[in-house]
């Protein structure tokens, strides 16, 4: 995918066919489709990852087969905040001296985590070969997935733009923090004008209550609506708790170490919303397409 594409990319990317194949991937039959989700902010430290987590954790213990793909190629941590020690990473698929099978890790609740690597390269700069070895061996674990969620680092960088571009939905986390509530505008902006992808579903964390997060996706969701013309849907809204970093420091989550606390009743209240909510679906299959996406390389 080349990122100075203009407006019809997302339209064209919908359209994807993998070395002409099309639907090479399908979803499983008679089943929901499986849905990819990133999540992204703009702004760093917003609580990405705490979302992703405790989201996977609850979709989990809902019944759903999770994946997480820890996308966050700067400062991975999400393994930090589980407390796991994942021996190997994205790193060693890349290098070809693992399958990506070997380096997925069980997280709570049974979630699949696939670690990110520190300092692992733009996926801009893979080469061709490198493309279609990831590829195949994404492909191989698409199979029996609900969810694959994408926790993006912060930024506008390149890699973030891939994740959430292949992703079928964007979660866009936001704050209070005027900072936070621009470069999450930011971060729309550049997708629908660059990129003319149209759908985004808000997350507002660290609130008082809803009051607070709903005033929030109100001033955001107007003026993105009429500068931007995107539709913005409310998701859902996580209060600030102070549970949230303590359970931190356990590398615990905190709807496991904390399951009555008021965070973790938001987090419980987001998670069926989500649920409950449609998701979008692309033909071929929403996964296969999201890989494809992601390495699509030009022959
Ligand atoms: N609802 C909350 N209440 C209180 N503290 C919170 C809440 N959500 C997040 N935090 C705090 O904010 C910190 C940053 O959260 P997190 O690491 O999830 O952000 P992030 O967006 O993933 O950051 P980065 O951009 O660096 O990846 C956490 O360590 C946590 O202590
Ligand atoms: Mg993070």
């Amino acid at each position: 995918m080349n990122l100075n594409d203009k407006n019809d990319q997302a339209s064209t990317l919908r359209k994807i066919t993998f070395n002409g194949k099309e639907g090479k991937i399908q979803n499983r039959v008679n089943s929901d489709p499986a849905r990819v989700i990133s999540v992204t902010s703009g702004k760093g430290g917003v609580g990405k990852t705490n979302v992703v987590s405790n989201l996977a954790y609850l979709f989990s213990e809902l019944g759903k087969k999770v994946l997480v793909l820890d996308a966050d190629m700067g400062l991975a941590n999400l393994d930090i905040m589980l407390g796991l020690t994942p021996e190997y990473n994205l790193e060693h698929v890349l290098n070809g001296n693992k399958h990506i099978s070997e380096i997925i890790v069980e997280g709570p609740g049974g979630m699949k985590i696939i670690p990110a690597s520190s300092g692992v390269q733009e996926l801009s700069e893979l080469t061709h070969d490198q493309k279609l070895n990831l590829l195949s061996e994404f492909n191989s674990l698409t199979d029996s997935i609900d969810l694959l969620i994408i926790d993006t680092g912060a930024g506008i960088s390149s890699n973030v733009m891939y994740f959430n571009l292949a992703a079928q939905e964007k979660f866009v986390v936001v704050t209070p923090e005027p900072t936070s509530i621009t470069d999450a505008y930011a971060i729309m902006k550049v997708m629908s004008k660059k990129f003319s992808e149209k759908y985004f579903k808000l997350i507002v964390n660290e609130v008082r209550d809803e009051t607070e997060a709903r005033r929030v996706f109100d001033n955001l969701s107007s003026v993105a609506e009429r500068f931007l013309d995107i539709s913005i849907d409310f998701l859902g809204f996580i209060v600030h708790d102070k549970h949230v970093p303590k359970a931190v420091r356990n590398q615990k989550l905190v709807t496991v170490l904390y399951p009555e606390a008021d965070c973790s009743l938001c987090f419980v209240k987001l998670a069926k919303n989500i649920l409950q909510s449609q998701a979008a679906v692309v033909p071929g299959g929403n996964i296969g397409f999201f890989w494809n996406t992601l390495f699509e390389t030009p022959e």
